[in-house]
């Protein structure tokens, strides 16, 4: 089939690759002329596994294409995808600005008798459809379209796979006819299809973000109470995980949820039941734990340094998880400036991230970013691990211990154990388990 995306983002990125994979013909359409231009020399603009490669292969056999121009992408296109960004306002809610600008701009391109799909791949509120098709029988009367919610669940870090073999495809329509274009866009995917009208499809994204952010918020919750009473977290997690109507995955306690979706996403499901006026109480106890588990990270580090001030502190980690460059609304990242406002000397090291972190000053100039894991640990008083790279675990832990001043780590990832840490020489922290010293 032709289909258009519009917005070559994460999602949109992704998505076209994908699409394109599976053999239908895409065009990619983005209003940066600059990504256009990268995209089109053959530049990836962010990190992720098994993109490049995807993206090479099918331009090379002209199945995909980039472009400015979101005419060309709807003249030559049965179904044109919005994924665009939804980015949070002040005060939670979500800023439409993008999908109202791209609804108004598919109106103008949409031709007298040129039936097209539209749909919406963004995280949008609900009745945003419904919005959509509004704004663009306004702007042009004749237009003749159906407007589908199609929301995506890929995880940054695994987007191809997660994108190639969906665990489901919701297609939330009110047409027959759109319904079964849209099956069969998805048809090379094999996957399980839930077709649902358009406020329940948009509705099943938020209240999808808002339960795994309230799964990491439930065990970040009891490895406080762990912590407070000598049992092991991930024993726990393990323990209650095995119950299949729990599922194991998710419950990693840490430093936190961070990322552009978890921390919006709440929000903005929180604001969204607001305005519609069925408060949603839960989720924000959700995202109080959320920020108490930095806070208790740092008196860990407090308890074990005594004072933050002038020590040599390495973080391994800058990205919000491994496997991806993005450092946007980064735990890490959020930890590396609290220690140095402590007045910690802070050197860090992470395998993709430190590029951005550097280029969008998310950390102060003061900090000091090594070429490698164990240059960043030379001389430390502590090392701290903030995001869990396979890179980090794959370290030699005496070369570790032996280049540190003092051997305090504080593994914001409960990536070690505790016991073997302890064997090695080292004082190890952990979250929602007892320090071994
Ligand atoms: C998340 C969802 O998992 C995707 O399904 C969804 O499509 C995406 O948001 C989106 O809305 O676009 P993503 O933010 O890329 O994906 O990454 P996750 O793997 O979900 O991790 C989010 C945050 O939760 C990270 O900071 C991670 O460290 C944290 N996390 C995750 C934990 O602290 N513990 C866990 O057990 C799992």
């Amino acid at each position: 089939m032709e289909l258009c995306i519009i917005g070559s983002g994460y999602v949109g990125l992704v998505t076209g690759a994908c699409f394109a994979e599976v053999g239908h013909s895409v065009i990619c359409v983005d209003n940066d002329q600059r990504k256009v231009d990268m995209l089109q020399a053959g530049k990836i603009p962010i990190y992720e596994p098994g993109l490049e490669e995807l993206v090479m292969r099918n331009v090379a056999a002209n199945r995909l294409r980039f472009t400015n121009s979101i005419q060309e992408g709807v003249d030559g296109s049965q179904v044109i995808f919005i994924a665009v960004p939804t980015p949070p306002q002040p005060d939670g809610s979500v800023d439409m600005t993008f999908i109202e600008r791209v609804a108004r701009e598919i109106a103008s391109a949409l031709k007298p008798g040129q039936y097209r799909v539209v749909v919406d791949k963004s995280t949008v509120p609900v009745k945003t459809g419904e919005r959509v098709a509004a704004t663009i029988q306004r702007y042009n009367k004749e237009a003749s379209f159906d407007v589908v919610s199609n929301p995506e669940f890929l995880r940054e870090g695994c987007a191809v796979p997660d994108l190639m073999k969906p665990d489901r495809i919701v297609i939330g329509c009110g047409s027959e006819r759109a319904t079964d274009l849209m099956k069969r866009v998805y048809e090379p995917f094999m996957a399980p299809i839930l077709v649902t009208d358009i406020n329940s499809a948009e509705l099943i994204k938020h209240a999808a973000n808002s339960f795994l952010s309230l799964k990491i918020s439930y065990i970040n919750a009891v490895s406080a109470i762990c912590e407070a009473s000598g049992a092991d977290v991930e024993m726990v997690a393990d323990g209650i995980g095995m119950d299949r109507r729990i599922g194991r995955q998710f419950l990693n306690a840490g430093l936190g949820y961070g990322g552009s979706c978890f921390p919006k996403d709440v929000k903005a499901f929180i604001a969204i039941a607001e305005e519609i006026g069925v408060p949603f109480g839960l989720l924000k106890e959700v995202e109080r734990i959320n920020e108490s588990q930095l806070e208790r990270f740092l008196r860990k580090m407090r308890d074990g340094l005594w004072v933050l001030k002038d020590k040599k502190i390495a973080v391994w980690g800058l990205t919000f998880k491994p496997d991806t460059d993005d450092v946007r609304n980064s735990v890490p990242i959020e930890l590396i400036n609290r220690l140095v406002n402590e007045g910690a000397s802070v050197t860090a090291y992470d395998p993709k991230g430190m590029e951005k972190a550097r280029e969008w000053n998310l950390i102060p100039d003061s900090v000091k970013l090594s070429a490698t894991p164990l240059e960043a640990i030379d001389g430390a008083e502590a090392l701290v691990i903030a995001t869990e790279w396979k890179d980090f675990a794959n370290q030699n832990l005496n070369d570790v211990r032996k280049r540190m001043h003092t051997p305090l780590v504080f593994d914001g990832r409960n990536l070690f154990d505790p016991q073997t840490m302890k064997d090695l020489g080292f004082i190890y922290y952990g979250v929602g388990r007892a320090a071994a010293k």
